[in-house]
């Protein structure tokens, strides 16, 4: 199929689009005629969903294969994209990787990695993109969060603390572009069927054997995240059953919640 582009079609960048809720965010844009940036850092996935996106939806889609884990990748990043005369009205800060288990079983540079991706690269990419949407006047950021970012979780501590800084620096963002025409989201999951819950189950048994019910499916997440990204909501958390666990969780006094966290997160191990 042709690539199309309509006169004034909004261009939305999505980390982490090789697989998962990523990739299926791509797909939601695409369906609504966005041209795609896809950054990720398999770029073999990338150039095959770029294509298939062209393929499916008639848009342009660009590949650009990053390690937003090392410093210095968003600014990279901006100038490829200045070179190409792309400019980024959706951002979506979604690439984010996990470790499961005891904290004690997980060395340094495994819990360093998860800082440098889901809190510094991510903070990295807002500060590169979220000045020139200031100056314009417009756009969206859309920051894929947890339900694990509203409460600590033994067996996933790191990861959850930086998701409660994820959640937290949108809440600020969003607060504090009030009125500028950008809007700051949060996407707050809870266990979805990707390659990260595939990849903690395989590392435990009683991951594994979590019900069905538990898990949402990618493309329902995913739906969520654009009409809330798109709508300029401040946080959305996916799914029924998660909604109600984070409202309830906030109801709790915080040291009953650590509490239940304790138990659930250390029969997880
Ligand atoms: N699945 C869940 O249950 C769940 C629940 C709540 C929140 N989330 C959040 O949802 C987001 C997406 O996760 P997912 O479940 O879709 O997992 P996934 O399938 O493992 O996807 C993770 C994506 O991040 C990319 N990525 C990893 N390290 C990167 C790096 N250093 N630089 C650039 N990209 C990198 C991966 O691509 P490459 O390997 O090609 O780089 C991949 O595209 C994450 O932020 C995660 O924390 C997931």
């Amino acid at each position: 199929m042709a690539t199309t582009q309509a006169v004034g079609a909004l261009t939305t960048l999505v980390t982490g689009a090789s697989s998962g809720i990523g990739e299926a965010l791509a797909r939601c844009f695409s369906r609504e005629g966005h041209v795609l940036v896809l950054v990720a850092r398999s770029g073999d996935k990338l150039q095959a969903l770029a294509a298939a996106l062209t393929g499916e939806f008639g848009v342009r889609a660009v590949a650009l294969p990053a390690d937003l884990a090392q410093p210095g990748a968003a600014a990279v990043l901006a100038t490829r994209l200045r070179r190409q005369n792309l400019v980024i009205d959706v951002l979506v800060n979604n690439a984010g990787v996990l470790e499961h288990g005891a904290f004690v079983d997980i060395d340094g540079q495994r819990q360093q990695q998860l800082i440098d991706l889901n809190v510094s690269g991510l903070t990295a990419m807002l500060a590169e993109f979220v000045p020139g949407m200031v100056a314009g006047g417009r756009g969206r950021i859309l920051n894929v969060a947890s339900i694990a970012a509203f409460q600590p979780v033994p067996a996933l501590a790191t990861y959850a603390a930086t998701k409660a800084y994820v959640l937290s620096l949108t809440e600020s963002l969003a607060e504090e572009l009030r009125g500028s025409g950008v809007t700051v989201t949060a996407l707050c999951p809870g266990l979805t069927a990707t390659q990260m819950l595939n990849r903690a189950a395989a590392g435990s048994a009683k991951v594994a054997r979590l019900p069905d019910f538990l898990i949402s499916a990618v493309d329902d997440v995913a739906a969520e995240g654009y009409q809330a990204c798109m709508n300029g909501e401040v946080i959305r958390v996916p799914g029924l059953l998660n909604r109600v666990a984070t409202v309830g969780g906030r109801a709790l006094p915080k040291w009953l919640l650590r509490r239940l966290n304790g138990v659930i997160g250390r029969s997880s191990l």
